[in-house]
């Protein structure tokens, strides 16, 4: 289990960097209370577990790991996608518990995918490269991201045209105050009811209470879902009873090359930061001017 704050404050009072997950929570009250702090660094490219405002405001540097998990991301949640497009969980649940009796024309019927519309909220490294998987799949893409640079053949739109037109919608935008809860009711409200959702980003993005509504009632096809809030997904909870949602545990990162390279760069921004040289991969660069 992650320690909570009180443990972490605890164990680490005397530390000058502290290497941490994304389930370590490195808000004020850990900052301020570890005076020898020099430099922080997590394994992950996200980093809303820190508050960086804080560390910054302190001069401490906040290290990631962008880039090298950018394919086994993408990889995950083309792996969703077609999982629950072809309903694969569903099917292998069906096979083993007897319910396979003959070939039937509309046993477990799928979406297509060949000419079918996938709508990328978000359009940085992970949505660039969903969007090259999607080319060998012949998909039209299309992407959200105000701050992006059109590049590769995915055709810039708008929010609205995005909920409009999108067979498959997946999110690839960092959690933060402004896309807490960017999908709402309303905007499922607005997407085909034959649409399916994928989110390897954080949960957070979504209200989950209204993904349950639109899932239960059938407003939309199916949700996959490798980020939740909380993590771990409590067993019991609603979202679990459904068919047509499918929950991984956070794993979208998870390959073997991944992780290592992960723990790499974790490591070598600590080592900097311990011996007072600029991180290699660092989210506040601000630090040193
Ligand atoms: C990250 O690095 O932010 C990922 O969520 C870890 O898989």
């Amino acid at each position: 289990m992650p320690p909570g704050q009180a443990e972490l404050i605890q164990r680490a009072s005397d530390a000058h960097g502290l290497l941490c997950l994304l389930t370590d929570k490195v808000d004020r009250s850990v900052i301020e209370a570890l005076p020898k702090l020099k430099v922080i660094s997590n394994m992950a490219v996200g980093v809303d577990n820190i508050d960086i405002k804080v560390a910054t405001e302190h001069r401490i540097p906040v290290g990631n790991t962008p880039d090298v998990l950018t394919d086994a991301t993408a990889d995950m949640t083309f792996a969703l996608l077609m999982a629950c497009a072809r309903r694969i969980v569903e099917a292998d649940h069906y096979v083993r518990a007897g319910k396979w009796k003959t070939w039937g024309p509309q046993l477990l019927l799928g979406a297509d995918f060949s000419g079918a519309t996938l709508g990328l909220i978000g359009f940085g490294r992970i949505g660039v490269a969903v969007a090259q998987r999607a080319r060998g799949f012949n998909l039209k893409v299309i992407y959200y991201d105000p701050s992006a640079k059109p590049k590769h053949e995915a055709i810039p739109v708008g929010m609205e045209q995005i909920l409009r037109e999108a067979d498959f919608i997946s999110l690839h935008v960092p959690l933060t105050t402004e896309t807490r809860h960017m999908i709402t009711s309303d905007t499922l409200s607005k997407c085909k009811n034959t649409v399916i959702l994928i989110n390897t980003s954080r949960g957070g993005i979504i209200d989950q209470e209204a993904l349950y509504d639109v899932l239960k009632n059938h407003r939309i096809l199916a949700a996959a879902l490798d980020v939740t809030e909380p993590e771990p997904l409590p067993a019991n909870h609603p979202l679990l009873t459904l068919d047509n949602c499918l929950v991984t545990p956070h794993i979208a990162s998870a390959s073997q090359r991944t992780r290592e390279k992960m723990a790499l760069m974790a490591a070598q921004n600590l080592i900097a930061g311990l011996h007072g040289e600029k991180l290699p991969n660092c989210v506040n660069p601000e630090v040193y001017t």
